[in-house]
């Protein structure tokens, strides 16, 4: 290996010199001399794993988000599978706009997007650190709004007051600090054209009180920190990169939960007040399936369960021949959506008998994001697909919020 070291110094020097990129001229890893760096996308996107070097921290938490596995997770691909079988081959690119948008650059490269993916262990990343800061603008005016990427040494980002370094020059933009950012790949489902004004992921947040009072997506999403933004630099104001949402504790900010019990005799009532604290929808409406699910748990004698109701949030689509689907790319209709809107407050009221031979009950409500749901054939292939089988998470609930409360009889 020594040899190659001496190679990427050279090299790195003669790129310094002459003002590129250092990973321009370099392949660092197993994957890019594989495949990626043939084709050139290594050149225009650097894999993470370069900049991992100096920024250990922003690398870390990113290699720890949902971002790192953009087009890894076994949902994606056997979803992809499903979207390519439908499509019939046309615009094979559309998946990875958002899971690995540098294939908007690189159109002619679509085959390899496609193929890195389903090997599942793909030697591209997929939204990874020059996916965002190589954009350089973001047209609101389109639907959904467009990245524009200028693919040269300038990394772009939120200081204006940057130390230089040896690898990449620096320039700030005010969009880092910004919603719009976000936006291109989080607002709308460009594959649901016919739903219309139905076509969002987001909903109403614009006109939230929190986004009035100032708020963008990086304000929860990003948090601020202090500490060094590249290793040995001075401590400094950075950004939280781990992108907390479903996972992380960010999610008990989510919502609020106050329960109320009626006992009146042989009925008994348990009214909910469920707050959505998020500017945005809970859930985001895609994939298709997502959903969160409030449960309602009774528990009499022996705390055996004596009655067990739930609401389900989320939307309902139609494929073209009026079929329920959770494939969105297949939605030309919504025929139901109990989505919990931005800042929404709503009430669900559940009665039931009262329990009886027992002095008091238990009352358990619970929010949390629904398992994958599917045809049959959709979530084997999703088993096939990972190294966990019925163990992946996705096929697992996540706690957002929940209450218990014990409730006296006399
Ligand atoms: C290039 C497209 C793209 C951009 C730009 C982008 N995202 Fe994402 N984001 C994704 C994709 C794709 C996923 C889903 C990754 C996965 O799990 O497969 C995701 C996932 C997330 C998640 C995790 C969601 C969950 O279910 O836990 C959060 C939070 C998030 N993004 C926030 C942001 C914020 C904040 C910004 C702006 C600073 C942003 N994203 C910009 C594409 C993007
Ligand atoms: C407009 C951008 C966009 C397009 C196009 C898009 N996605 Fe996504 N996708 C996202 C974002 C953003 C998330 C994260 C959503 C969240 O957590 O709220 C996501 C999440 C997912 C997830 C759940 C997380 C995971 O990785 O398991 C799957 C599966 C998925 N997308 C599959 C697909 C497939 C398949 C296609 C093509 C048919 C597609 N997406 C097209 C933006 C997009
Ligand atoms: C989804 C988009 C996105 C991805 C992916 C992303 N960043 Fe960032 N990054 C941002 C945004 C937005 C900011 C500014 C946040 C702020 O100041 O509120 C930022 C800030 C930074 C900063 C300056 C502040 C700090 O936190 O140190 C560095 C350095 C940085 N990112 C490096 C990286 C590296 C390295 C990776 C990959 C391991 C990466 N970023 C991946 C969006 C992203
Ligand atoms: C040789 C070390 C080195 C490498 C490799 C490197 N960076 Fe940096 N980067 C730095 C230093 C040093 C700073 C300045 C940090 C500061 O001002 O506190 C910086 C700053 C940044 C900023 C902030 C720019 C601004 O004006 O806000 C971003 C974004 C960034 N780097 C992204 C990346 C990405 C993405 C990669 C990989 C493609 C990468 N860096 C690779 C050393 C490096
Ligand atoms: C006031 C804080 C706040 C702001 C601002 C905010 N979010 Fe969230 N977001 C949350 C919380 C809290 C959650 C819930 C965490 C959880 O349980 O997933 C969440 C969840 C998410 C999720 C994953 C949940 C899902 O249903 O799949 C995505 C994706 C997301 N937000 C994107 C965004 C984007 C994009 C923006 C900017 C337009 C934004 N958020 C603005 C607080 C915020």
């Amino acid at each position: 290996m020594s040899h190659r070291r001496t190679a990427v110094g050279l090299f790195g020097f003669v790129a310094i010199l002459s003002g590129f990129f250092i990973w321009s001229v370099v392949p660092v890893t197993q994957g890019a001399e594989d495949g990626a760096a043939k084709t050139g996308l290594d050149k225009a996107f650097p894999l993470a794993a370069k900049c991992k070097r100096c920024h250990e921290r922003a690398y870390e938490e990113w290699e720890a988000s949902p971002l790192s596995r953009s087009i890894h997770s076994p949902a994606f691909r056997a979803m992809l599978n499903e979207y390519l079988t439908f499509s019939g081959g046309r615009d094979k690119a559309l998946c990875f706009r958002c899971h690995a948008p540098h294939i908007n650059e690189f159109p002619e490269h679509t085959e390899t997007f496609v193929t890195q993916a389903q090997s599942g262990d793909p030697a591209i990343d997929g939204v990874g650190c020059a996916q965002c800061h190589l954009i350089q603008h973001v047209d609101r005016t389109k639907q959904p709004p467009v990245p524009k990427y200028v693919t040269g040494k300038t990394l772009y980002g939120p200081y204006k007051d940057f130390v230089s370094n040896l690898a990449h020059q620096s320039m700030d933009l005010d969009l880092f600090r910004k919603t719009d950012l976000c936006l291109n790949c989080h607002l709308a489902v460009p594959m649901a054209t016919n739903l219309g004004n139905k076509n969002d992921l987001l909903g109403s947040w614009a006109t939230s009180a929190s986004v009035k009072s100032g708020k963008q997506c990086q304000t929860c999403h990003m948090p601020g920190q202090v500490g060094e933004s590249a290793n040995g630099e001075k401590k400094r104001t950075i950004a939280n990169h781990s992108f907390p949402g479903r996972l992380g504790k960010l999610r008990q900010d989510a919502a609020k939960l106050d329960v109320v019990t009626q006992v009146k005799g042989a009925q008994t009532t348990v009214t909910v007040t469920l707050r959505n604290l998020v500017p945005h929808n809970l859930p985001t409406t895609h994939p298709g399936w997502a959903s969160v699910v409030l449960d309602l748990t009774i528990k009499g004698k022996n705390l055996k369960t004596v009655f067990h109701d739930q609401r389900v949030y989320g939307r309902t689509y139609a494929d073209a021949n009026g079929e329920p689907t959770v494939f969105d790319f297949k939605a030309v209709k919504v025929v139901s959506d109990t989505v919990l809107k931005p800042e929404e407050t709503r009430l669900e009221t559940f009665t039931f008998p009262t329990p009886t031979d027992t002095r008091s009950f238990d009352v358990e409500v619970s929010l949390n994001y629904a398992p994958v749901t599917g045809p049959p054939d959709f979530l084997q292939r999703i088993e096939a697909e990972s190294t966990k089988g019925t163990q992946d998470p996705v096929f697992q609930p996540i706690p957002i919020v929940s209450t218990a409360e014990n409730i006296p009889l006399r």
